[in-house]
């Protein structure tokens, strides 16, 4: 058994590998990382050997041009896709060199997505989009709900929980979204674009709830925007070109 349990609850299979805010150890570390797509004459190489690595509790934001890889990085330090090379690791632990089934563990116990389409099932209501995941893991319904509703009320949704998601604005929904990437008490979250569809006020709540987030709960969290002016969200900045890191902050 690893260093870590979850905070809050005793310890289940879900627990492995990587513990949250290990002494000194970076919650993400990315090294000369490429990633190619297809072969020959149509290969593209999307990310050519990035290398950075981000502290606990740190709040990134990926820039950079359409097409510069954004996506694809994304992608790769969140287990959705596999390099063509270099390696991943999650709290010191190299990732890229894990069983599918162990990745698929990290994916839904200790990685949270969202996405610039919010991807909320529609004949659920809030709440029950929220806590689905946490059902997955196996947490009871009751304990489940608790959490949802705890998330719904932090990020100002508490009297939207029974809501579906035709009933809710895209701010709303979007928010209800990372609610549900965050059930799981993710070490890291993910979003790539998130106020991709929203206007400037949604924006603002939803970035607003991702920090609030970040401040709150300690979640580390990497997300990509177009948005230049997105990045006072952010401690840090990580600006892509052509599958290449041009800018990186720290
Ligand atoms: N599945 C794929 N197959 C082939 N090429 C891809 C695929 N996904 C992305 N690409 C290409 O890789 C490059 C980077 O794409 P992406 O990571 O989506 O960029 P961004 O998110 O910054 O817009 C682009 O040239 C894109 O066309
Ligand atoms: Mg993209």
């Amino acid at each position: 058994m690893s260093a870590l349990t979850r905070r809050g609850r005793s310890p289940t299979r879900n627990d492995l590998v990587v513990a949250p805010g290990s002494l000194g150890v970076p919650a993400l570390e990315v090294r000369d990382l490429s990633r190619t797509y297809g072969a020959g004459d149509v290969a593209v190489r999307a990310l050519r050997g990035v290398s950075f690595q981000v502290e606990p509790g740190d709040i990134v934001c990926i820039m950079g041009k359409s097409g510069s890889g954004k996506s694809t990085l994304l992608r790769q330090l969140g287990l959705l896709d596999a390099p063509t090379s270099g390696q991943v690791l999650l709290s010191g632990v190299d990732v890229t060199r894990l069983r599918e089934s162990r990745r698929r563990l990290l994916r839904l116990g200790h990685l949270g997505y969202v996405f610039q389409e919010y991807a909320l099932l529609p004949e659920l209501t809030a709440e029950e989009n929220v806590y689905l995941p946490s059902l997955m893991t196996g947490t009871p319904l009751r304990q489940s709900r608790l959490r949802a509703r705890e998330l719904l009320e932090m990020l100002d949704l508490g009297n939207r929980a029974r809501h579906r998601p035709s009933e809710l604005s895209g701010g709303q929904q979007q928010r209800v979204a990372i609610a549900r990437a965050m059930v799981n008490r993710p070490t890291v979250l993910f979003a790539d674009e998130p106020t991709g569809n929203l206007d400037t006020e949604s924006s603002e709540m939803v970035m607003t709830a991702l920090t609030r987030l970040n401040e709150e709960l300690g979640v580390t969290i990497l997300f990509v925007s177009h948005e230049s002016d997105e990045r006072r969200f952010a401690k840090n900045l990580i600006v892509l070109r052509d599958g290449e890191i041009v800018e990186a902050k720290s």
